[in-house]
């Protein structure tokens, strides 16, 4: 093809031209090419490399519905409730019956740094958890030294004390491996901790991060009811720096287990395709401070999405925070045109704040920046 197209404009140059010397003959090529095509060519080719340099992952983002295939559809189990109906009605409109007396129910988490969140997630839970488990290590899993935050703040936790069963894991600090090598040594660490806070056979265990909070109602159902799937995810409301940006309710990995012994471990993948409904908040982001969203953006998994250093920049993070747009300039992902298209742009507002956490309600004054209205962080 190509040879064929370099023939052809030969000849019309030679009928054009005849025949000539060599230099005339490539002024005949080039007057084959529209002076404008040549101009296009030098200025548009260098900022299609700039463009593609800058946007790359938008691009492959944007056209992820080409080359990924959606995983495969869970199985989604309606969930209900209503306070004023008795536990046996609620569990037989699961389908399952109801026990003489509630399982115990294991909460373990990784910590990080999101202290406020903790505080909500456990007097969410406090009813209804028998042992609290916490992990914290002194490396984030890009293997940056961190303090120990929980630690330090553990004077604020009284309430959990006498149902806290606390560790730490030194960091290995090995520089430039993958991050999700430290995030599994931190998770295998999580499940000899479990072991130690005395859980057995079909105990509930929650594996969650910290900032996927289920409901307590959630977690009563599930204590209750007999024949509870082995291990059952939660379908989480997704929300993004605050309770304002509702961005959809498509959060799954949170996952509860009957425990057990020597089967069990704590992970953060899908591990079956059963999917309970609505079963509370995973709220990202959702820092109090904009220091926070530095040492997150640096410190975690998606480290590499930080491609350039103006993102750590405070004000920029603000301007973010304020618009629910993307702290790393990215596109949804999504497996579908019509979802991500619909997705393009900050998350709308949202206006309501009904059934969120009831710490969270009890003390606005303290978690102000996590309802609608009320983007400004803190500096520092
Ligand atoms: C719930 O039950 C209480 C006590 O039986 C009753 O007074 C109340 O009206 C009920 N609320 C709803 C919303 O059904
Ligand atoms: C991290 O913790 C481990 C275990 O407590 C300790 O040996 C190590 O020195 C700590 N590393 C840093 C950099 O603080």
């Amino acid at each position: 093809m190509l040879e064929a197209g370099y023939k052809k404009s030969d000849d019309l140059c030679n009928n054009v031209c005849g025949r000539a010397s060599r230099a005339v003959r490539l002024r005949c090529i080039l007057r084959g090419f529209d002076a404008r095509v040549l101009v296009l060519l030098l200025v548009g080719v260098p900022a299609l490399i700039f463009g593609i340099y800058l946007h790359g992952q938008k691009v492959t983002y944007f056209l992820r519905p080409l080359w990924k295939s959606p995983p495969k559809p869970f199985n989604r189990i309606p969930h209900y409730h209503h306070q004023n109906v008795s536990m046996e009605k609620l569990c037989r409109l699961h389908g399952w019956g109801v026990r003489e007396t509630p399982r115990r129910v294991f909460d373990a988490v990784l910590f990080n740094n999101e202290l406020d969140i903790l505080a909500i997630r456990w007097n969410e839970l406090h009813p209804y958890v028998s042992e609290f488990v916490l992990l914290e290590s002194n490396s984030t899993f890009t293997g940056i030294v961190k303090p120990l935050f929980f630690a330090e703040n553990r004077a604020r936790f009284g309430f959990a004390e006498s149902r806290l069963t606390y560790g730490t894991v030194g960091g290995r600090f090995v520089k430039g491996e993958n991050p999700f090598v430290e995030e599994s040594y931190q998770r295998v660490a999580l499940d000899q901790l479990i072991r130690l806070a005395g859980i057995s056979d079909d105990d509930l265990l929650i594996m969650s991060d910290t900032d996927e909070i289920p409901s307590a109602h959630t977690i009563n159902l599930l204590r209750w009811c007999d024949e509870i799937p082995e291990k059952l995810h939660l379908q989480l409301r997704n929300y993004l720096y605050s309770f304002e940006f509702h961005l959809d309710d498509k959060s799954w990995r949170a996952s509860v287990h009957r425990y057990r012994a020597g089967k069990t471990r704590y992970a953060h993948y899908r591990q079956s395709d059963d999917l309970l409904a609505d079963s509370g908040w995973h709220c990202s982001f959702c820092f109090r401070y904009i220091n926070d969203f530095v040492f997150k953006m640096k410190a975690y998994s998606h480290a590499d999405r930080v491609r350039f250093q103006y993102f750590l920049n405070p004000s920029r993070i603000q301007d973010k925070i304020c618009h629910g747009a993307n702290l790393f300039d990215m596109l949804p992902e999504e497996y579908t045109f019509k979802e991500l298209i619909g997705k393009l742009g900050p998350i709308p507002h949202s206006y309501s704040a009904i059934d969120l956490p009831g710490h969270l309600l009890q003390n606005v004054d303290k978690f102000k920046y996590l309802l609608p209205g009320n983007c400004i962080r803190e500096t520092g």
